[in-house]
């Protein structure tokens, strides 16, 4: 599998978000706060978000990657802001990996990198103990009538590119698979053609 990375977005170096997307999801999960929170992220790129939730209290944070290069990178993120301690990094696929459950957990911009999205969301979700996060991009409504005409193009020049394809899954049916599980929105906005969701659940006694 190529890294793919959607609509040629690329990951932040810097400081800098790497989208418009990461950086709203970031400002709703830091005003539910990070303090003694537990947190994955599958896709976690650059490892912006974790790093950002670490320095925000975070007591530990696990982040999944498929391209061992930018995990390289959020390493080197991660012990330069000193949190690298806190940081654990794991090469491999987010759905087939066992992981451990975490409070917090976070797929921003990945959901449609992967052909079985709504697996790849229940299978976070079961590991979620109260805050499932996730941007998608939206199919419903006019920006799913959009994307849904945009995408097939999009995806035969990536193919032409040697890229793999981008997936546009129901977010109707992600979002019945949560709520099945006992989730409920607790903050769902939009950045473009983007959907940016929050989703809680009671913590278990
Ligand atoms: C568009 S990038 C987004 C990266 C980061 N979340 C961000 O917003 O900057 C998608 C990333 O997800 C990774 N990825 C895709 N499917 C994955 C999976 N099943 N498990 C782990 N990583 C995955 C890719 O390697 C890629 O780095």
């Amino acid at each position: 599998m190529n890294a793919p990375c959607c609509d040629g977005g690329g990951y932040a170096t810097s400081t800098d978000w790497p989208s418009d997307v990461s950086e709203l999801l970031f400002e709703q999960l830091e005003q539910l706060g990070f303090a003694g929170v537990s947190m994955l992220e599958i896709g976690c790129g650059y490892g912006r978000m974790l790093v950002g939730a670490l320095l925000g209290g975070a007591t530990q944070a696990t982040g999944v990657e498929l391209d061992p290069d930018a995990l390289e990178e959020a390493r080197k993120r991660a012990d330069g802001a000193g949190v690298g301690e806190r940081c654990e990094l794991l090469e491999g696929d987010g759905a087939e990996l066992e992981l451990p459950p975490h409070d917090l957990v976070v797929v921003d911009r990945v959901v449609c990198c992967y052909p079985a999205g709504e697996r790849l969301v229940e299978h976070l979700a079961a590991l979620t103990g109260t805050t499932f996060a996730m941007s998608v991009p939206e199919s419903r409504g006019l920006r799913g009538v959009w994307n849904r005409l945009t995408y097939p193009l999009g995806n035969l020049l990536d193919r032409l590119r040697g890229k793999d394809p981008v997936y546009l899954h129901d977010v109707r049916r992600i979002e019945a698979r949560l709520l099945a599980t006992g989730f409920r929105l607790h903050r769902g906005e939009w950045v473009g053609k983007w959907y940016v969701g929050i989703y809680q659940r009671p913590a278990a006694p």
